[in-house]
């Protein structure tokens, strides 16, 4: 079975080094395994919890799309789209919050932290705190659930939100799907092997600790001005220094092959200057970077090219996000009103034995009769008399098998203020009654 994997990228800020071999890379390099068909999105509707800068939203949205592409993601194989562009995920995000505990989102880390702070600086506890922000772990789970994704490789602040997506996947299986498992529960995927990339000064690297190296901004100039401010010890050209400790070492490796990493580790232990092991570095990077660099540039020249692309990728997305969210909507109930075909209605007052009724009798003249009377007793039709029951029996029979058509030729009259249409209702009624029981018959038979 393949293992359907989804990840979101809140599309906040420009893509630091950091990013790239924190989550970019691996999540490009586990893409491409066998048995695996992943969704990664830009969650440009998360970002707008964060900021409401609209320049800002754009341009982010752009640069992290242009960097996951020039980092060699392929849209063939992987379905790469914006959260914005799928109306499905919102529509979802309704129906989930539906299902969804207050109290349960009251318990959200994002939400509390945001209450904390607030108590810390004396404010009212939800000062500044948008129904975005308390809200976020559904629409999250929206994301997730509407793919089905079996795994989703997050970070480990975001484990709570995909607990709180299986939670809520659990709830509406519960109440709408009737024993069927409507949502896959999906599982977080914490990379463990994969290292957190430290910053200028040792610390992880982060835009909130300002010590980002950056990834393809301001060029090779601005990834040589950032490595020389990394922070190592103060051992001169010629003394030995500790490859372990140096997280200089650890962002070289990061890019270095087990062969490179080695001889650096050797050539440091022997002496090599702290200036000249910065140049090696950067030189590493710069390699791997650079030509990922210059496909970023053209494609930011070219947004048309990455729109299309991301186009292309809500239609697939889209392609299995519609015709489950129908059967989404059909579970809850909200369903088409439809016309019940008249036939249908026929054979639903057959079953229910609704049925008029012949009966053929003799009157005290000696002469054969039948008459027709609805389910409730009132008669329909007459019959004239006829000297043999075999007469009467044979018209029975017609009409039994031909309904409303025999109406014209029969030797019958309409009762007493019975319209000949509430007749011909009646007479059709039978004959499907008829039909029925014949067909029944048939199967048991
Ligand atoms: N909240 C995630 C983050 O900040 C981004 C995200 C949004 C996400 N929707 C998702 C991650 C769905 C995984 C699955 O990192």
């Amino acid at each position: 079975m393949t293992a359907r994997v989804l990840t979101g990228i809140t599309t906040t800020g420009t893509p630091h080094l950091g990013n790239y071999v924190g989550a970019i890379r691996p999540a490009i390099a586990a893409s491409r395994e066998a048995g695996v068909e992943s969704y990664f999105f830009l969650a440009d509707y998360h970002a707008l919890i964060k900021c409401d800068d609209p320049d800002r939203i754009e341009r982010s949205r752009l640069e992290i799309a242009a960097t996951w592409l020039a980092a060699g993601l392929d849209t063939e194989r992987v379905t790469f789209y914006r959260q914005s562009d799928v109306p499905e995920i919102t529509e979802l995000n309704w129906l989930l919050t539906c299902v969804t505990a207050k109290g349960q989102m009251n318990r959200a880390h994002a939400y509390k932290a945001a209450v904390d702070a607030n108590g810390v600086n004396a404010e009212d506890p939800d000062a500044g705190i948008t129904m975005g922000l308390y809200c976020y772990p559904i629409l999250m789970a929206a994301d997730i659930l509407l793919f089905n994704a079996h795994r989703v490789p997050v970070g480990r602040d975001q484990v709570q939100h995909i607990e709180m997506a299986r939670d809520v996947a659990q709830r509406f299986n519960h109440t709408f799907g009737k024993g069927r498992e409507l949502f896959v529960l999906p599982q977080a995927e914490i990379e463990e092997s994969v290292a957190t990339l430290p910053g200028l000064d040792g610390r992880k690297m982060s835009k909130s600790y300002d010590n980002t190296v950056p990834l393809f901004d301001g060029g090779p100039k601005a990834l040589k001005d950032a490595i020389a401010r990394i922070v190592t010890d103060s051992c001169l050209p010629g003394e030995p220094k500790d490859p372990e400790s140096a997280h200089l070492v650890t962002i070289h490796d990061a890019f270095a092959d087990a062969a490179t990493r080695a001889a650096f580790h050797a050539d440091l232990r022997a002496g090599l200057g702290w200036g000249e092991a910065k140049q090696r570095v950067v030189k590493l990077i710069e390699d791997h970077v650079g030509p990922m660099r210059e496909r970023y540039a053209q494609l930011v020249a070219h947004p048309e090219q990455i729109e299309a692309v991301l186009q292309a990728g809500a239609a697939k997305a889209r392609a299995v996000a519609t015709p489950f969210l129908t059967e989404l909507r059909q579970a809850v109930g909200l369903r088409a009103m439809v016309a019940v075909p008249q036939a249908k209605v026929a054979k639903v007052q057959a079953v229910k034995a609704d049925v008029p009724v012949f009966k053929q009798y003799r009157e005290s003249d000696g002469q054969f009769y039948f008459k027709l009377t609805a389910a409730d007793g009132t008669l329909l039709l007459q019959s004239q008399a006829f000297a043999e029951g075999r007469e009467a029996g044979a018209w029975v029979k017609r009409f039994k098998a031909e309904g409303a058509v025999v109406l014209g030729e029969a030797p019958v009259n309409l009762a007493e203020g019975v319209a000949r249409d509430m007749a011909e209702a009646a007479l059709t009624a039978l004959q499907a009654h008829e039909a029925e029981q014949e067909a029944s018959k048939a199967a048991k038979g």
